[in-house]
């Protein structure tokens, strides 16, 4: 989605406001700008395209040397995408430059009185009423401070926004406010940065804050200051980012995707770093913040997420129901938000969010709070939205992941469901031994996905045979389920190939009719359970001319006389097994997406971070 950011300080803002934008790529946007304070006047520069267009642009004739901007990535959503729709927008008069972030809902009317006023409109976004909405504030009140005219607009305003306003009025100072958007201030010597994602302020300062809702923060270059919207008090909390500068570089790697894929035994380790009992018979999180009877009392478990993490807790749901007996509900956060679900006593609601920033979770979490329920969090941005809003969470420590489609941050998810089985399970049923045994096999992880990540070479070689291919179907059972259903995400993501799942068994009772020559199917086949009725099904579809890839860990079964490709994954503890089962799935995917030339690190339609519904 759209990204923010804005410089004040001492060097040129040209180039730590497009190297700002490069770092917010990943989000996914359509058109870029910025617009840069020069000698008392605004000058904005916008491109459709790529962030590297117009860093060419401003090479060639941009050469303002102003040390104050404002910069945005644009994911559109009011207006086609075009320089006209692209932010930063002036108000008519150029005494105002805005980027914006968030839909205005009531933009209609606003414009309406703006037109009666004689305020000109030169694009169809909602972003450039504010613009002259807060000229028209100027206009009237112009005693009042920047911040304070910011504050009489926004008033107005329904909608979520996160800004950053720049003004040829007030020289000195760049104003940001938000409301259900991202923003975040990074304070540097003598320069402060602002930013919607802490990834285009790390590289210059690791101290930020992060606004809250309804907060409008007047930036200059060696101080700032906050006030609020309405009447509430100013909630300022310090953090210190705990990215390594170079985090976001690629290294030896083509892509962020792939980079992110092999950095997995490293970040399976950090979400499982000293969270383990001193008699590694169970786990422990610093984070939540519940007694051994407060974990005993819990009667539900409801878990909300959206795309990938939506499929990490359907799979802590197979294992805790599997493990610790609690039953569990799953829903897409988008649906709870709204559904009025009838929740029992004693029920403790966990979101789980890479971001930390999903507007859909964000509401849903909101929503049971609102009922009463306590709500966990598990997220990967430390500080965000989300990690904020919670009772008490767990983070993720999988450091900062680029790439749109999520690799990493969704086994490390997986890593702490399981474990989090596991603690549910300790304080209920499972003896000391079975809980070594489920330490054993999560310490081991690592080590083992990195066996696993050996088959790369092998994988590249199935997908150059299969990637033509029309219809992809990925099937599971019981644990492997989920797994299926993020293989067949992960596919569809990054190389736009019509690519479904289902529980193996079900595939019968409908799905069959898909069945032709066009297709493969990827069976899940490494419970051991399981595997006399994973073979029937294969044979179904083979009979019926598909081809079949078998990801297994059964060494005594000939898979090669009935299947095209074999993928043997090393045989794991069903509490990790499913971790284990998402390694091949995500190269698989990788090398599809490579071989259709799609640009795997930036999906077409795709965010990083969703903040609109
Ligand atoms: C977007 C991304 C997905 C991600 C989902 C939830 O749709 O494209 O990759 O899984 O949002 O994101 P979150 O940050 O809440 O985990």
């Amino acid at each position: 989605m759209c990204g923010i950011i804005g410089y004040i300080g001492q060097k040129k803002a040209n180039g730590i406001l497009i190297e700002g934008l490069k770092r917010l790529e990943y989000r996914g946007y359509d058109s870029a700008g910025i617009a840069i304070l020069d000698q008392g006047e605004i000058f904005p520069l916008k491109c459709v395209g790529k962030v590297h267009e117009l860093a060419k642009k401003v090479q060639s004739h941009f050469q303002h040397s102003g040390t104050i901007g404002i910069g945005h990535t644009r994911w559109a959503t009011h207006g086609n995408v075009s320089e006209k729709n692209a932010h930063p927008h002036l108000s008519n008069g150029n005494n105002f430059a805005i980027a914006h972030n968030g839909i205005i809902e009531n933009y209609l009317p606003i414009k309406a009185f703006l037109i009666e006023k004689n305020y000109k409109f030169y694009s169809d976004t909602d972003t450039e009423i504010l613009a002259n909405l807060i000229d028209y504030h100027y206009q009237k009140e112009k005693y009042l401070s920047f911040a304070e005219i910011i504050r009489k607009s926004l008033l107005h305003v329904e909608g979520t926004y996160g800004i950053v306003v720049l003004s040829k009025i007030f020289k000195d100072e760049i104003v940001a406010a938000r409301k259900s958007s991202p923003l975040l201030i990074g304070l540097g010597n003598g320069e402060n940065i602002i930013a919607s994602d802490a990834a285009a302020v790390a590289r210059y300062t690791k101290r930020v804050i992060y606004l809250n809702d309804g907060e409008i923060a007047s930036v200059c270059s060696d101080n700032f200051s906050v006030i609020t919207l309405g009447e509430g008090s100013v909630d300022m909390v310090y953090h210190e980012l705990d990215w390594e500068i170079g985090d976001e570089d690629l290294g030896d790697f083509p892509t962020h995707m792939l980079k992110e894929i092999f950095e997995q035994p490293s970040s399976i380790e950090n979400a499982m770093r000293g969270r383990f009992t001193e008699d590694a018979s169970s786990s422990k999180f610093g984070g939540l913040s519940l007694t051994p009877q407060e974990f005993r009392s819990v009667e539900r478990l409801l878990f909300c997420a959206c795309g990938t993490a939506y499929h990490a807790c359907l799979e802590g749901k197979y294992l805790i129901e599997k493990y610790a007996r609690i039953p569990v509900d799953v829903e897409y956060a988008s649906e709870f938000r709204y559904r009025n679900a009838p929740l029992q006593r004693n029920t403790l609601v966990f979101v789980v969010s890479q971001s930390g920033e999903t507007i859909d979770t964000l509401a849903a979490l909101q929503e049971a709070k609102r009922k009463g329920y306590p709500v966990m969090g598990i997220t990967n941005a430390v500080g965000s939205t989300i990690a904020r809003a919670t009772d008490s969470g767990i983070y993720q420590h999988a450091g900062l992941e680029i790439g749109v489609a999520s690799t990493k941050a969704f086994t490390s998810q997986l890593t702490i469901l399981s474990m989090l089985a596991l603690l549910f399970a300790r304080v209920r049923d499972m003896d000391d031994f079975s809980g070594r045994q489920y330490v054993y096999a999560l310490k081991t992880l690592p080590k083992t996905i990195k066996e696993v990540l050996k088959l790369s070479e092998q994988i590249s070689a199935i997908a150059e045979k299969y990637y033509g291919q029309g219809r992809f179907l990925f099937l599971g059972r019981q644990t492997m389920y989920p797994i299926a259903l993020e293989g067949a995400l992960k596919l569809k993501e990054i190389s736009y190939v019509h690519a479904e799942a289902f529980p193996t068994a079900e595939m019968k009772h409908g799905p069959i009719a898909l069945i032709s020559e066009e297709s493969v199917c990827i069976f899940l086949a490494t419970q051991k359970e399981m595997l006399d009725k994973t073979m029937s099904n294969i044979q179904e579809v083979k009979a019926r001319g598909a081809k079949v890839i078998v990801i297994t860990s059964n060494t005594q079964i000939a898979w090669e006389v009935f299947c095209n490709e074999v993928i043997k994954i090393p045989e794991t503890h069903p509490g990790v097994n499913p971790i284990v089962s998402t390694i091949p799935l995500q190269l698989f995917a990788y090398y599809v997406g490579l071989l259709r030339g799609c640009d795997i690190d930036r999906p077409r339609n795709l965010a990083k971070s969703v903040t609109v519904e």
